[in-house]
C-alpha cells in the first residue's frame, strides 16, 4: 500500500479525541455533536480549577456529571499547582464513576500561568512532579497530561521530558505551540517531533488539525502517531470527524447543521438562566462555524451584534433560507504542508 493509501486506511483505526474548549466543548454541545454527526471517539472535558478546602461544589461538577448524560466517553480536566487541593477534585472524579483524569499543564493565559498554573506548571518541575505524582497516586494508570512545548521557547517540554517519563501517566497530550503563541501563528512541528521521539507515553497530537488534508499531512510526518485531538477544527466544521475518516465521504448536509444548531439553541436555553447567556454560547460557536461558511465573515458580522434571542433567530433563519454554501476543504487547512 502507498504511504497515502496506508494514512487513509489508518484514519478509520487512528483515535480522535475532542479537545477541551472551555466555553465550547461543553456537556451540552458534546451530546448534541453527537446526536446529529459522527462523533469523536472520545472527549477531555473543560478544565475545572482546583480550590482550597475539602468540599467540592456539585455545580463545578455539572459538566462532568454522567448522570445528566454524556453520550461521548469522557475524561475530566483539572487545572492548579496544589496537589492536596487536586486530591478531593480527584476523588469526586472518582465518585462520579470516573477512572481517567487529565492535567492541564498548557493554558498559557497569562493570569493563570504567571500563578504557576497551566503552562506555568511546566516552568516549576518540583510543582510539576508533585502535581503529576499525586494524579498518578489518586488515578492508578487513569492519570494524562496536557502540555505545550514551552513558554517562549519551545525546549522547555523536552527538558521537562525526563520528568514526564518517570511517572506512569495513560498519554502526554501535546498542543505543538508555546505559551508566548497562545492559539496563534504556525504549530512547531520540529520540536513536537523532538518530543515525541522523547517521550516513552503514548502522544496525542494537538493543534490546528481542521481536514482530512491536515491528517493525511501529519499521519505522513509522525506515521507512529495514533492518537489526535481536535478543538476549533470540530467547532468550525461539526462534520469533520466524519469527512476526516472517510475520503469518499458524503457532502455536509445543510439541513443536519441547522438542525443541530436549533436543538443546541433550545437545549442551551433550558439549561442556562436567561437569554443572554444562550446567546453568548451560541456566538462562542459561531465564532468558529462561520470559517467553514462561504461569505463566512458577513455572516459572523450578522450573528456576533445580535442583542437579543429573537434577533438571533432571525440572522440564523436568514442565513439558511440562502445559504452560502460551505468552503473548500483547503481554505480550512491548518498544517501547510
Ligand atoms: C476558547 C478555548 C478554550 C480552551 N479551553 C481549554 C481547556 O479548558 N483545557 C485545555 O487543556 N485546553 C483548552 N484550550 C486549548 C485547546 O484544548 C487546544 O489545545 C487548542 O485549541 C489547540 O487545538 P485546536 O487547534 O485543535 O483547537 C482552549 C482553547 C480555546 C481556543
Amino acid at each position: 500500500m502507498s504511504p497515502s493509501g496506508r494514512a487513509a486506511a489508518d484514519a478509520e483505526l487512528d483515535d480522535v479525541c475532542l479537545a477541551p474548549l472551555r466555553g465550547v466543548t461543553v456537556r451540552t454541545f458534546r451530546n448534541l455533536h453527537a446526536l446529529w454527526f459522527r462523533p469523536p471517539d472520545r472527549a477531555v472535558a473543560p478544565f475545572i480549577p482546583t480550590f482550597a478546602g475539602a468540599k467540592v461544589k456539585p455545580t463545578l461538577l455539572k459538566d462532568i456529571d454522567p448522570e445528566l448524560g454524556q453520550s461521548v466517553a469522557l475524561v475530566p480536566q483539572v487545572i492548579g499547582k496544589d496537589p492536596e487541593q487536586l486530591r478531593p477534585l480527584l476523588r469526586s472524579f472518582k465518585a462520579l464513576g470516573y477512572a481517567c483524569a487529565d492535567l492541564n499543564a498548557g493554558c498559557p493565559w497569562p493570569f493563570v500561568a504567571k500563578k504557576g498554573r497551566g503552562a506555568g506548571l511546566m516552568r516549576d518541575a518540583a510543582a510539576f512532579g508533585r502535581m503529576l505524582e499525586t494524579g498518578c497516586e489518586e488515578m492508578p494508570g487513569g492519570f494524562s497530561v496536557k502540555v505545550r512545548l514551552g513558554m517562549d521557547g519551545p525546549d522547555l517540554l523536552l527538558q521537562r521530558m525526563e520528568l514526564i517519563n518517570s511517572f506512569p501517566l495513560r498519554e502526554v497530550a501535546i498542543h505543538a505551540r508555546t505559551a508566548k503563541q497562545m492559539y496563534e501563528g504556525q504549530v512547531l512541528l520540529e520540536p513536537f517531533a523532538a518530543a515525541l521521539a522523547a517521550c516513552r507515553h503514548p502522544v496525542v497530537y494537538n493543534g490546528d488539525l481542521r481536514t482530512r488534508g491536515d491528517y493525511l499531512r501529519l499521519k505522513a510526518r509522525f506515521p507512529g502517531v495514533t492518537r489526535w485531538m481536535i478543538g476549533r477544527g470540530l467547532a468550525m466544521d461539526p462534520f469533520l470527524i466524519e469527512r476526516l475518516r472517510r475520503e469518499d465521504a458524503a457532502e455536509r448536509e445543510v439541513a443536519r447543521l441547522k438542525g443541530f444548531l436549533d436543538d443546541y439553541v433550545a437545549a442551551s436555553a433550558e439549561e442556562l438562566y436567561g437569554p443572554v447567556s444562550v446567546l453568548g454560547r451560541m456566538k462562542e460557536l459561531w465564532g468558529y462555524l462561520h470559517l467553514s461558511l462561504r461569505q463566512g465573515e458577513r455572516v459572523w458580522g450578522s450573528v456576533k451584534i445580535c442583542r437579543t434571542l429573537e434577533e438571533y433567530h432571525r440572522v440564523v433563519e436568514g442565513v439558511f433560507g440562502a445559504f452560502p454554501g460551505f468552503v473548500a476543504d483547503g481554505e480550512l487547512d491548518g498544517i501547510v504542508g
